[in-house]
Order: C-alpha cells, then structure tokens, then sequence
C-alpha cells in the first residue's frame, strides 16, 4: 500500500515516514521545504533502509498536487504540510489562514479528481480551547482557541468533516497531537526549528548544548503541583507508531474518526528540565519568568478511544524523551545545517 505525506520532509512526517517504510508501506514525500530540508527525507530512507519517492511543490498549487497523486495513486494522503508558530501566526494570522487552509482545500479537491479516497490530518489538542476541562477525550465540543494557528486546525477540521459528509466514499481520520518530543533513537533525525525555538523542549536542548544561554519557564504561579504548567508530551516515534495504526485502521473506514494521540500523563516544565538533566547528565539553566500569554495551566489527554480502537498506546518513557531529543541535539549542533 502507498501512503503520500503531504508535508513529510517536516519533524513529526519524517519520523512517520520510517515507521511506514518499515512496516512496508510505499512512501512519497510532497514538500516546499518551508520548514526543512531534503536531508531529512535522505536521513529517513537511510534509516529504514527504503526509498521514498521526494517530489518539491507547494501544496497549495492544486495542478501540481493533482499531477503527483495522479502519477503516484495512493491509498491514502497524511497531511503534515502546514505552518505552526503560534506567536507567528499571531503576527501574521493571514500567511497562517492562506497556507493551512489551501493546502487542505488543494488536497481535498485533487483528491477527488483523482479517486484518493483517505485522508489523515494532522490536528492539535489546541482545538479543545480554553473550555473544556482536562483530560480531553474526543466527545467534548471543540472550544474556542486562543491564537490563528489554533483556529486554522478548527476550520480545517470542520472542512475536513464537511467533505466527508458531502462524499460518503470519502474516510477522513483526524488526528489530535498533544505535545511531540524526542527524536528518532540513532539520533540521525529530529526537530530542526529555525531561529529562536518556540518549543520547551528545542529550547532545554539548546540551552543544554550552549547555543542559548538560559531557559526561561513561563510562569511559576499556576495552580498546579509546582507550580508550572502541565503537558503531555509525547515521544514523536509513538507518535509515528500512531500513524501508522491510523493508515491501518483508515483502509477499512469511511466517513470522520478524530483520535487523541498523547500519553494521558501530564508533566510540568520543570519535570522536563530535571529529567533532561538527570538522564542526560547535563546542565540545563534556567529562571522563573513571567507567564506567556495564552498558555493553558493544564492540557493532557484522555488516550483511551485510540487504545480501544486503534489498538496504540505510546510506550516511550519522559526519560526517552528526553535522551533522544538530547542525543539529536549533541550529534546535530546545528540541525541539518551540519549535514
Ligand atoms: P514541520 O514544520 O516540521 O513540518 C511541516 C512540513 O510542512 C514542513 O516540512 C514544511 O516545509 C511543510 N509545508 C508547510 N507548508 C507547505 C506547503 N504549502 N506546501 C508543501 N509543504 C509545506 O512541523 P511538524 O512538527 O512536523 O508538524 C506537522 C504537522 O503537525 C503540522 O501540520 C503541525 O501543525 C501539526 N502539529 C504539530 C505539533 C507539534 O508540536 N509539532 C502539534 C500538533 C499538530
Ligand atoms: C510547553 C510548556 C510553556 C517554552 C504548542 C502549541 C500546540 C501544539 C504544541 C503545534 C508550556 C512552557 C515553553 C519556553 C517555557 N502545536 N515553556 N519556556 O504551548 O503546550 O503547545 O505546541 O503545532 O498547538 O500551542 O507547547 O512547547 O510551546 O510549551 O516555560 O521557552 O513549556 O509555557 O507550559 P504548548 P510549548
């Protein structure tokens, strides 16, 4: 079976990409190189020992997305390709709408001109908004975001469900990711971000390696055990295992499924730095700053309909995480920059 990964030269499409060559499926990559290199494709195929077919477009030219899927047939579309900065997205809410919105919209309508009938999409536990209560589980009404970036997933989702309601071939699985970490664990690939990480952990590795000088945890005053916010994050191989459940469980499914992919077990800011420097055995500074604007005292999953019904649970330990994100960082100084 073929998968195309829209999207997939990215962190979390490129550690999906080699869970799917090894569980033998074809791989085609369709990516801009907005946020990452080919490099990271040639790593991928490097380490499952495959080859994916790499095609360079803008997913937003729906002629050339088409052209792909025509030539390429695949069961089933992941759709990675998008831009996901919040504090950007706040700055330029308009780049943040075109991009994501027209990629699915150039996805969905090549699809149906070439009889692609599954779709997988990478969403985000941020379509919960602020109402809802934690843990989140797949019932709740989506709630209000609180930034662009946020809300591009929400319309997206509901274009998403929408198309599946008008085309009753159409199998659409929705995927809402909680915090992904880690990296794969040959330290070969791993998250790249450009610029000043927006990200906890890009930031702790940074700082740990001495490319920043000092990490600052926003806020020490929530009301939560020490104080700062709780996540779930999550190793981005788990993740990738996800994946590739979900293009299992796509092939037999038609009309929208919406599955949570986290842990279920929240962790604080400072977990994340005490046990990157206990397993690590590096130091990591950092000072209590201010809160950030936005951010949620406490987000974490409830993972059970994706162990029920997808059969996945993520396996990887938050000292996983941590020592496969820091053995990216320390082999990767600079990300691919040093390829
Ligand atoms: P990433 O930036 O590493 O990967 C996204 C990829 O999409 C990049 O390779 C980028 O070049 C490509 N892309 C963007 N716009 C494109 C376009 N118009 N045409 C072709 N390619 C395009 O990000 P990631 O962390 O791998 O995230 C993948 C997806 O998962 C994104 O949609 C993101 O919003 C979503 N997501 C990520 C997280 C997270 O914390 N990493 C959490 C929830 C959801
Ligand atoms: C985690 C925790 C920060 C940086 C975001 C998006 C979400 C999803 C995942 C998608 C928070 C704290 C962070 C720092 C800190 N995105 N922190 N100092 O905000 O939970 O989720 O990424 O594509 O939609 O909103 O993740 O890694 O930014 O923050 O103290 O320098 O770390 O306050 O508590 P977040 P994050």
């Amino acid at each position: 079976m073929k998968v195309l990964l829209a999207g997939g030269a990215g962190y979390i499409g490129t550690h999906t990409a080699v869970q799917l060559l090894k569980g033998g499926y074809e791989v085609v990559v369709v990516d801009n190189y907005d946020n990452s290199c080919p490099e990271a494709v040639k790593r991928a195929e490097a380490l499952a020992g495959g080859k994916i077919s790499l095609y360079e477009a803008d997913i937003q030219d729906r002629d050339a997305v088409q052209a792909i899927l025509a030539k390429e047939q695949p069961e089933t579309v992941i759709h990675f390709a998008g831009l996901k900065a919040v504090g950007e997205s706040v700055a330029k809410p308009l780049k943040y709408y075109r991009n994501n919105i027209n990629t699915t919209l150039s996805l969905l309508e090549a699809m149906a001109d070439t009889g692609v009938k599954r779709i997988i999409f990478s969403s985000s536990a941020t379509v919960y908004g602020e109402q809802n209560p934690a843990p989140y589980n797949e019932e709740m009404p989506k709630g209000l975001c609180t930034n662009p970036y946020g809300w591009t997933k929400s319309i997206m989702e509901q274009i998403l469900a929408d198309a599946a309601t008008a085309n009753p071939e159409l199998g659409v699985v929705l995927l809402r990711y909680f915090n992904p970490i880690g990296a794969h664990e040959s330290g070969r690939i791993g998250e790249d971000p450009q610029g000043i990480p927006n990200n906890l952990m890009p930031y702790v590795s940074q700082v740990a390696v001495g490319r920043r000088e000092q990490l600052t945890v926003f806020g020490g005053d929530y009301d939560t055990p020490d104080g700062t916010c709780l996540r779930d994050y999550i190793h981005v191989m788990d993740l990738a295992d996800g994946h590739v459940k979900a293009v299992e469980f796509s092939a037999g499914h038609k009309g929208v499924e919406i599955f949570n992919l986290g842990t279920g077990k929240p962790y604080s800011v400072l977990d994340i730095v005490n046990t990157f420097q206990q397993v690590n055995g590096v130091k990591v500074n950092y000072a209590i700053g201010p809160r950030r604007a936005g951010d949620l005292p406490v987000c974490y999953a409830d993972a059970g309909k994706a162990k029920k019904v997808l059969g996945w649970e993520a396996k990887r330990t938050l000292a996983d995480m941590c020592r496969d994100s820091w053995n990216w960082q320390k082999n990767n100084p600079d990300g691919y920059q040093d390829a």
